[in-house]
């Protein structure tokens, strides 16, 4: 697939995936939405790749929203196909097995809020401003923010956000858990690589297991949860990586993991 409003670019194992409408502040069209989704499954499915970094074009804006142009020409009927996939889409991210890093760059509203929220690491830079605005517009977010965002941040803080429509900023949302780290714009793609890198030097079956633990804790119980821990940990247990690991620090030298 030719891309038109994104930009994939991979190297030593990372994907960059640039939303590319910075005129319109990267807002998410219908065709924005099918390019992220292809390129989403072709990072899946590319063994050369071991981690995503997400981010928006231009000084501005990570994404500021669905395309209200598309948006204003929806009914019911539309509405409900409209939300679907933009959650199918933002659910193959959060479901990727494998990281997927959020550089936040400026304006992350609406959607653009939501996309962070399915990635799996958040950072911003100092500009970055963030919220749900769209009950300004008579709806609610539908891209899967009511439920992540309320799971991440608390009810509490949720609400306020969804329902005030207000914007916060980088240091709010730290301070709330929206976001992880705030650095200047000049450092925070180094910050994301160097993030990248280090997870990506690591054995990547146990980096997929652990995400996939991880990733799990919204859709079953503590129970559940525990039960597929103790699988997933089993199968790291059968590994080569598992063997080196623990060799090497015996050995009181490097691993060198094989991804076997
Ligand atoms: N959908 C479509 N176009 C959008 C957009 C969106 N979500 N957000 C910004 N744009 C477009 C603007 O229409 C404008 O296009 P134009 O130059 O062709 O008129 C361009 O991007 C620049 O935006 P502008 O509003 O002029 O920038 P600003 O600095 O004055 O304001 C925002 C920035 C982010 C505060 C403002 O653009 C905004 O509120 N956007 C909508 C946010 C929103 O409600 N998102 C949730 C959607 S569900």
């Amino acid at each position: 697939m030719e891309y038109k409003n994104i930009l994939l670019v991979i190297k030593d194992k990372i994907a960059f995936v640039t939303i590319n409408r910075p005129d319109k502040l990267n807002a998410l069209n219908n065709a924005t939405l099918d390019e992220l989704k292809n390129c989403f499954n072709a990072i899946k499915n590319d063994n050369a790749v071991n981690v995503a970094i997400v981010t928006g074009a231009g000084e501005k804006a990570f994404i500021a929203g669905a395309d209200i142009s598309e948006l204003n020409k929806l009914n019911t009927v539309d509405g409900k196909i409209f939300s679907e996939k933009g959650q199918e889409v933002f659910n193959l991210i959060e479901k990727l097995g494998k990281p997927v890093i959020a550089v936040i760059n400026g304006f992350a509203l609406g959607g653009g809020c939501e996309l962070a929220l399915a990635c799996h690491i958040r950072i911003a830079n100092e500009k970055a401003k963030f919220g749900q605005p769209e009950v300004n517009l008579g709806i609610i977010p539908g891209y899967g923010g009511t439920q992540r965002l309320t799971r991440l941040i608390n009810s509490g803080r949720s609400s306020e956000m969804i329902l005030t429509g207000d914007l916060i900023d980088s240091h709010e949302a730290m301070r709330i858990g929206l976001v992880n780290k705030v650095f200047s714009s000049e450092e925070i793609m180094g910050k994301a690589i160097e993030m990248a890198e280090k997870i990506s030097a690591k054995g990547q079956i146990a980096i997929r297991m652990a995400l996939r633990a991880i990733v799990s804790c919204d859709d079953i119980s503590e129970t559940e949860g525990q039960n597929l821990e103790s699988s997933l940990f089993a199968i790291c247990c059968g590994t080569e990586d598992f063997k080196e690991g623990t060799l090497a620090f015996l050995e009181k030298r490097k691993p060198n993991f094989k991804n076997m």
